[in-house]
């Protein structure tokens, strides 16, 4: 029997209409949630993610903006920006699109948003907050990927969990919040040996390496959940995972289809975020 689709275009209208009702409530109170969003230069892919965004924060009543800068951009200008954004009431999140243009130090950029307003969870103070399992901001894929997780009411107490990839932005995180939830954690990067043994005993393996169709039917368990972060465009322009999606669906109990899987949860939790910083600042404490 195939896997069953884990469909993250259903579970994001389902959560995204939550959002637009309490955001509604904060909105009547005189706090409308604000993002900003950064990108520099003319990466494609960038491009598309950020307009998508902006276009998730109008469907669900949102204010944002959209800045848009030349790949020459200076790291002091960006920096600037960001300290303008840091003080306006009417921002309640930043993201600065990643990657950016070499001559720009990523981690400088991000320790410059502050904390309150780092609604993708990437500023140190957040990251750490997260690893000691007191988290303000969840960094949006892997925090999307435990709602797929929880819609499904999987039992992640004592399961394996298996994570490929490690990066800062979805795997470590990732690692975190399975850890946190109760799960034995294995996280494999691009140096583990023998990776197909790892991926094997895997109850839920979640993929993000950026390597298009990585994970063959015979890397994994029969029955798991698997959740495919990727999304690469093929030679002939259609979209794939890192998950070798026609032939691993007939081996696990669920899995995540790209596009259409983890992609819209990403921006749904990123709309979370942006609420739940728009409900804080309207707390009468935070505007002393
Ligand atoms: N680039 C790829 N994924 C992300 C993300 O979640 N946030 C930001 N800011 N950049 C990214």
């Amino acid at each position: 029997m195939p896997a069953q689709l884990l469909d993250g275009v259903a579970l994001s209208k389902k959560i995204r209409t939550e959002i637009a009702a309490r955001g509604a409530i904060v909105t009547a109170k005189g706090v409308r949630p604000g993002l900003a969003v950064i990108v520099v230069g003319e990466n494609p892919a960038s491009q598309v993610y950020v307009r998508n965004k902006v276009k998730a924060c109008e469907d669900v009543g949102f204010h944002s903006v959209l800045e848009r800068y030349s790949a020459e951009l200076g790291e002091k200008e960006l920096l600037a920006r960001i300290a303008t954004l840091n003080t306006d009431p009417a921002i309640h999140g930043i993201l600065v699109q990643l990657p950016l243009p070499e001559h720009i130090a990523a981690e400088r950029v991000l320790e410059a948003i502050s904390p309150e307003k780092d609604v993708d969870g990437f500023h140190v103070a957040n990251a750490g907050a997260l690893m000691v399992g007191q988290p303000e901001f969840k960094p949006c894929t892997p925090y999307g990927c435990m709602k797929i997780l929880e819609s499904i009411d999987y039992p992640i107490r004592g399961a394996r969990a298996v994570i490929v990839g490690a990066s800062n932005i979805v795997g470590k995180p990732m690692a975190m919040l399975l850890l946190q939830a109760g799960a034995t954690i294995t996280i494999c990067n691009s140096k583990t040996r023998d990776l197909a043994h790892h991926t094997k005993d895997a109850d839920i393996l979640v993929v993000a390496t950026g390597k298009p169709k990585m994970i063959t039917g015979d890397m994994v368990k029969t029955g798991a959940v698997v959740i495919d972060v990727g999304i690469n465009r093929l030679p002939d322009g259609k979209l794939c995972g890192d998950i070798d999606f026609d032939a691993v669906r007939y081996i696990a109990g669920w899995i995540t289809p790209v596009p259409g899987g983890v992609g819209p949860m990403t921006i749904t939790m990123l709309l979370m975020n942006t609420l739940e910083a728009a409900e804080k600042a309207s707390k009468p404490s935070s505007s002393l």
